[in-house]
């Protein structure tokens, strides 16, 4: 069997996505947990495109030991300078270089001739390989390529030291059929195209991303750029689990296998689902809600009979559990540590302690505690905010039917003052976030509000997420109560936090600057 290399770029391509932004230690969270799953390469992000990505690049490459870590990089000098500086404390750095090599992009994007986009290739490879023993070259947009001219650009670089040649499809345009045949006219074409590995990437414009991904594992790529539930721009990327999930259940077709620890797939989705507040579709296949759900009565009937009259992946096999109901209110701190631990979290004393305070709290009022309800605690402790610039001490809201709304609230702020406020609103959510608003003092947007429940049963987890542009920033929120308005309040401040943290980061890094 063939081994194909899975190329995460979930905190690169998925990161970059319309209304996602992961602060610091979330990216750090992310990147452990695909480490636990086991992909071979993880993209942490785009060094030179700013401070933060680079911080986030940097302790990534030198925390991580089981994969290696990678960095997206243009072709000039600066960005790959910028690049090493970040990767080269990694267990085995490697190089992300880009160029676009189709006549659209040439033409109006680089404003470049197809000789000067070879030669900046060439020699961003070659500068580049004195750094890096593994360059990958991405020729953008690929897919778009007059393919005699992919052709040589992909001959001239493995030349000048590329060792991986990725064929992105860039807007998601192409077909499987097609992609294939561009995977064989290359492996035709360039005479040293064995000296490289071939890599896909693609997007999911036409929905076909997996299918496309799949079809140029067959037509000879080993390695795959993918992500956790297909995040990524625009319509997204191919998504991790589904090629994953199909090159083992299809081993037989496709004759390759990954190294991945599959029973990790449930938990790392719903990690990157919770951080970046991209809510996974129930229909999702492998990892959605309703995957492995059985509804109508003949089917129910035969699975009961023989699982697998309808059911073709088992739910064990990606890691959900059969039944998730763990603790409640009289499980103790031991048995609290233990689940931690099973479910992949070894904490300190003290974040076991702060924990277990809010689970108790929890459970006085929730009968039965799921993991899904442990998870949200711990993000919302261990990865909301690390400064807690604002912070909610109380809430109270007046609705009465047909008439004004009034919110109360009391909050610490920035100086450590202790601030009440109220005022009135058309609804609850609008009078809470315009008393947040007088406290916080300035004007903060609201491009995005959604709720939903952590897990089924009316004591639900309440579980909101915001976008907000505050300060110039667009910052994303979360938060989590058994009441919905409280969970709405948290979000929020804890956007405002986020956009607060993010403002005090980039002042720090232009004070080192000067
Ligand atoms: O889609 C794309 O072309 C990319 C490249 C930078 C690989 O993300
Ligand atoms: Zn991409």
């Amino acid at each position: 069997m063939r081994k194909i290399n899975i190329f995460d770029t979930t905190l690169r391509d998925g990161e970059q996505s319309a209304g996602i932004n992961l602060n610091h230690s979330e990216k750090m969270e992310v990147a452990r947990q695909l480490e636990r799953l086991g992909v071979d390469i993880i993209e942490a992000g785009f060094p030179a495109s700013s401070k933060g990505d680079f911080r986030a690049v940097q302790e990534i490459a030198n925390t991580i030991r089981n994969c290696s870590v990678t960095g997206l990089s243009r072709s000039n000098m600066k960005d790959i300078d910028t690049s090493w500086d970040a990767l080269k404390g990694g267990a085995e750095p490697r190089l992300h270089l880009f160029l676009a090599t189709s006549p659209i992009h040439m033409t109006y994007k680089l404003k470049m001739t197809p000789e000067q986009v070879l030669e900046a290739a060439v020699e961003a490879v070659k500068y580049a390989k004195k750094k890096f023993s593994i360059v990958q070259f991405s020729a953008e947009d690929a897919t778009r390529s007059d393919l005699p001219f992919l052709a040589k650009v992909v001959k001239e670089v493995i030349d000048a030291g590329a060792t991986v040649i990725n064929i992105p499809d860039t807007v998601g345009y192409i077909t499987p059929k097609e992609y294939g045949q561009i995977f064989t006219y290359l492996k035709d074409n360039v005479p040293n195209i064995g000296q490289a590995q071939l890599s896909c990437h693609c997007h999911d414009d036409l929905g076909m991303a997996v299918a496309n991904s799949l079809a140029a594992i067959e037509h000879g790529a080993s390695q795959v750029e993918c992500t956790i539930n297909g995040i990524g721009e625009r319509a997204g990327n191919a998504a991790l689990e589904e090629i994953s999930v199909a090159l083992h259940i299809r081993n037989d077709f496709y004759q390759a296998k990954t190294g991945l620890n599959l029973q990790q797939i449930k938990k790392t989705s719903t990690l990157v689902s919770k951080l970046t507040g991209v809510v996974v579709p129930p229909n999702k296949a492998v990892v959605g809600k309703n995957a492995f759900a059985h509804e109508s009565g003949i089917h129910q009937d035969g699975v009961l009979k023989e699982k697998t009259t309808y059911e073709i992946i088992s739910p064990e096999l990606v890691g959900v559990p059969s039944n998730d109901m763990v603790l409640g209110k009289h499980s103790g701190r031991h048995a609290f540590r233990n689940r931690m631990e099973e479910l992949g979290y070894t904490l300190t004393t003290e974040e076991i302690n702060n924990l277990f305070v809010s689970f108790k709290e929890l459970a006085d009022k929730k009968k039965e505690i799921t993991d899904d309800d442990l998870l949200s605690l711990l993000y919302e402790e261990k990865l909301g905010s690390a400064v807690k610039f604002y912070e909610l001490k109380s809430l109270q809201v007046q609705y009465v039917t047909h008439q004004v709304t009034t919110s109360t609230i009391s909050m610490t702020t920035p100086d450590g003052e202790e601030v009440h406020e109220a005022c009135t609103g058309s609804g609850s959510v609008e009078a809470i976030y315009n008393t947040l608003e007088r406290i916080i003092g300035s004007k903060v947007h609201l491009e995005d509000y959604r709720i939903q429940a952590n897990t089924g049963g009316r004591d639900a987890l309440a579980e909101v997420f915001v976008k907000i542009n505050f300060n110039e920033m667009t910052s994303s929120g979360r938060g989590t109560a058994q009441d919905v308005l409280e969970a709405s309040a948290k979000a929020y401040i804890n956007a405002v936090n986020r956009t607060l943290v993010q403002k005090q980061y980039k002042e720090e890094m232009e004070n080192l600057v000067r």
